[in-house]
């Protein structure tokens, strides 16, 4: 059928590109493996959901210390939501609640920044932040394996008329390399993961500080996934990494280990009001729901409290147990250090099959591929938390072990 009006002219068109082609041909060779957009009907009790009438152990949850099924998160969002409303229908450039302000306060001073600026998520923070810190005289510089929210961001900044490039993954000699290709500038954002999300891995900060330092830039961490429940009182990589937040913007999650909503910029003060005027996401768009900023209220007094030691040690005794039971069935795994454990597969129909083989067992993993991770570099993902069982850490390990021996993994 040859396509006539416009809409339909735009379907065709889009179906090829490159990306859509592979999704669909994948959705169409292979409808029942491809476990992608799940519908949950129900969650619990624990870390049980239920999907398609199957009950499975959820192991693709960010909601790594379990904070999204604490009753103190909960009442916060009811009593939130009856002080409040159900939202404030207004941009933060009018208005914000109370809360918002107080949940700034607080994060700052636990995270140990001068001021936070938070936004509706960690990508418009990014879309928001990003562009507004740079302008024609300057330069971004991202690891080409920084999220997809920071490189999209940085296409917004180079429409503005910045100069944009990559270096090598968690290389400090090519980030010196490509900062120095790209002088004469006036100032540069080198932009990073505080934890790669699809390995687990941390990069060398202090050697890219280095070398940031040396050629006039500043680095732009975002550490979306180590926030809430890495370094002390969950404050993230940054501090235990660099010592220090002289040269940095710190981004963080408040909808990950948080289980709330929202993303922050942690800066210095002035770049607060600065970041207010230049931020788009910030002025053109709408707050987070203000019953979740008293529950990021709530989620800060938890973490700065002894109680944060005791849930990392039972998260932390569940990754070790996870990792070393993997790795002795002889399976590669990637990370291991932080709660996202990755097992490599490799292949990408391989990846979805293997996912499926464990969902089949009672076990949701994510079985995560190109373009989240390189080509032919499928791995299936697993997100721990504290509260999981021992029971369902070594079902997950028995499931591997069936898994291996019939898909040969290792
Ligand atoms: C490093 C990083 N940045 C940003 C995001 C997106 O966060 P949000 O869902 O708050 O937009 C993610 C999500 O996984 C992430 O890993």
């Amino acid at each position: 059928m040859i396509a006539s009006a416009p809409i339909d002219k735009l379907m065709q068109a889009l179906r090829q590109n490159t990306l859509v082609k592979i999704i669909e041909q994948f959705e169409e060779t292979y409808p029942d493996i491809h476990l992608k957009d799940l519908v949950v009907d129900r969650v619990g009790p624990g870390r049980m959901i239920e999907v398609n009438g199957q009950e499975v152990m959820n192991f693709g949850s960010d909601s790594f210390l379990g904070l999204d099924q604490d009753q103190r998160v909960l009442a916060s969002i009811r009593d939130g939501l009856d002080r409040w409303g159900s939202h404030n229908g207004a941009s933060r450039a009018f208005a914000s609640v109370r809360s918002n302000a107080d949940a700034e306060e607080k994060l700052a001073a636990w995270l140990g920044v001068e001021t936070v600026l938070i936004y509706p998520s960690v990508t418009l923070a990014n879309q928001g932040a990003i562009p507004a810190l740079v302008g024609r005289k300057d330069a971004i510089v991202l690891d080409e394996q920084a999220h997809n929210s920071m490189q999209d961001a940085a296409k917004i900044a180079k429409a503005n008329g910045a100069k944009v490039a990559t270096f090598s993954h968690n290389s400090p000699k090519a980030l010196r390399k490509t900062l120095e290709s790209l002088r004469p500038y006036r100032c540069a954002l080198v932009c990073i993961d505080g934890i790669y999300s699809m390995s687990g891995e941390i990069p060398p900060m202090v050697e890219l500080d280095e070398v940031a330092r040396s050629l006039d830039a500043v680095l732009y961490i975002d550490d979306a996934h180590g926030t809430g429940v890495l370094g002390e009182h969950g404050r993230g990589t940054v501090l235990e990494h660099l010592g220090s937040y002289d040269n940095c913007f710190v981004i963080g999650s408040l909808s990950k280990a948080f289980s709330c909503a929202g993303g922050f910029v942690g800066c210095p003060e002035p770049f607060r009001r600065l970041l207010q005027i230049r931020s788009n996401s910030y002025i053109f768009g709408g707050p987070v729901v203000p019953a979740y900023l008293d529950a990021i209220c709530t989620v800060v007094d938890i973490l700065g409290s002894p109680e944060y030691d005791t849930l990392r040690d039972r998260l932390d005794r569940h990754v070790s147990r996870l990792t070393s039971g993997l790795t002795d069935l002889g399976l590669t795994v990637l990370g291991g250090h932080t709660p996202i454990i990755s097992v490599r597969v490799g292949d990408e129909a391989k990846t979805l099959k293997a996912g499926k083989y464990l969902f089949d067992r009672g076990y949701y993993v994510q079985s995560v591929l190109f373009p989240a991770v390189p080509y032919r570099g499928g791995v299936l993902r697993i997100q721990c938390n504290a509260n999981h069982t021992d029971e369902a850490i070594d079902g997950l390990i028995s499931a591997f072990d069936a898994l291996n021996v019939e898909f040969r993994l290792a």
